[in-house]
């Protein structure tokens, strides 16, 4: 399974932070935001990554994030020259994907928490899987709406009058057949190639998997300054209770295999005097006492 990092966008609201950096490069409490979505798809077994941006913020990403050798995963790199839309991701990215399946993530997306994403991957065989989660402020979002049985039954782009509380989040996993898909979309009104078009042909092929996530699960995207300032109070939160970072790359290859310890140390070694050195320093001799397995 291949994994797109969308990255691109105009990041309008949060203007003037973005004059500076691309949305998902500001500071999520003590990480980049790019950090969190790359550590859910690595934690999810991904190692094959392409990130899409706009051409001015490439380079950064190129800088933050490099080959991604050093964490024992590739990570190549393709520009976005307008932001027409999410399933233009699956165009850029067509040489990258080649014959394999492929999820995409929003670079401001941000999961915590449950075993529904890992699982997902593992289960994944056919089709599409998409997510839903219950949301105050759904027209915001695409929204399913979900039969009796539990079926989902429709799926519309930020209607005015929501069918249900279950907003889509930016995650989304994919058969080969996306590309093709992508390929005959059409613009929307906004001149966008929505997403929510990709989901809704799955779903009239009867090939659509919606998982709903359950309320252990946080889903928070990062796109406004008071979400972003959210975002980082919980990520805050949530690390001084517990003593584990969370949105962790170096942690998550480790703990997938990616990297074996002594490459991990050597890692460690190199990074400046800071917080997150002392912290992996900490991962790495805990899994040499108690091994991979994850607290
Ligand atoms: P949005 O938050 O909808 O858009 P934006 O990032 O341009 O922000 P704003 O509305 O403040 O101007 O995008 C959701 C995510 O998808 C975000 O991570 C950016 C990414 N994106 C692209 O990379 N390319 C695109 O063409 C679109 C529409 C979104």
């Amino acid at each position: 399974m291949k994994g797109i990092i969308l990255a691109g966008g105009s990041g309008s609201r949060l203007y003037p932070l973005t004059q500076v950096a691309s949305k998902q490069l500001q500071p999520v409490y003590d990480k980049p935001m790019v950090y969190y979505p790359l550590t859910v798809l690595i934690a999810s077994g991904i190692r094959d990554f392409c990130l899409i941006s706009t051409p001015q913020d490439l380079p950064r990403f190129q800088h933050l994030l490099g080959n991604g050798s050093q964490w024992g995963i590739s990570v190549e790199y393709r520009a976005q020259t307008k932001p027409e839309g999410i399933a233009q991701a699956f165009l850029i990215a067509a040489p990258f994907i080649g014959p394999d399946p492929v999820t995409l993530i929003l670079g401001d997306n941000i999961f915590f928490g449950g075993d529904a994403l890992p699982r997902a991957f593992a289960e994944f065989k056919s089709g599409a899987t998409i997510f839903a989660y219950h949301v105050n402020d759904p027209e915001r979002y695409g929204v399913v709406e979900f039969d009796a049985e539990g079926h989902a039954v429709s799926l519309e782009e930020k209607p005015a009058h929501p069918r249900s509380n279950y907003a889509v989040p930016g995650v989304y996993i994919y058969d080969n057949e996306v590309v093709g898909i992508a390929r005959s979309l059409q613009p929307s009104t906004r001149g966008e190639l929505e997403i929510t078009d990709v989901n809704k042909e799955y779903l009239r092929r009867g090939a659509l998997r919606v998982q709903r996530l359950s309320r252990g699960t946080a889903w928070l995207d990062a796109g406004t300054s008071s979400s972003l300032h959210e975002a980082s109070a919980y990520v805050q939160t949530i690390e001084k209770r517990q003593g584990m970072k969370l949105g962790c790359p170096e942690e998550a290859a480790l703990r997938r295999g990616f990297l074996s310890l002594d490459d991990f140390e050597k890692l460690v070694t190199g990074l400046p005097q800071c917080e997150y050195r002392d912290y992996l320093s900490d991962v790495a001799a805990e899994v040499k006492r108690v091994g991979l397995k994850s607290a």
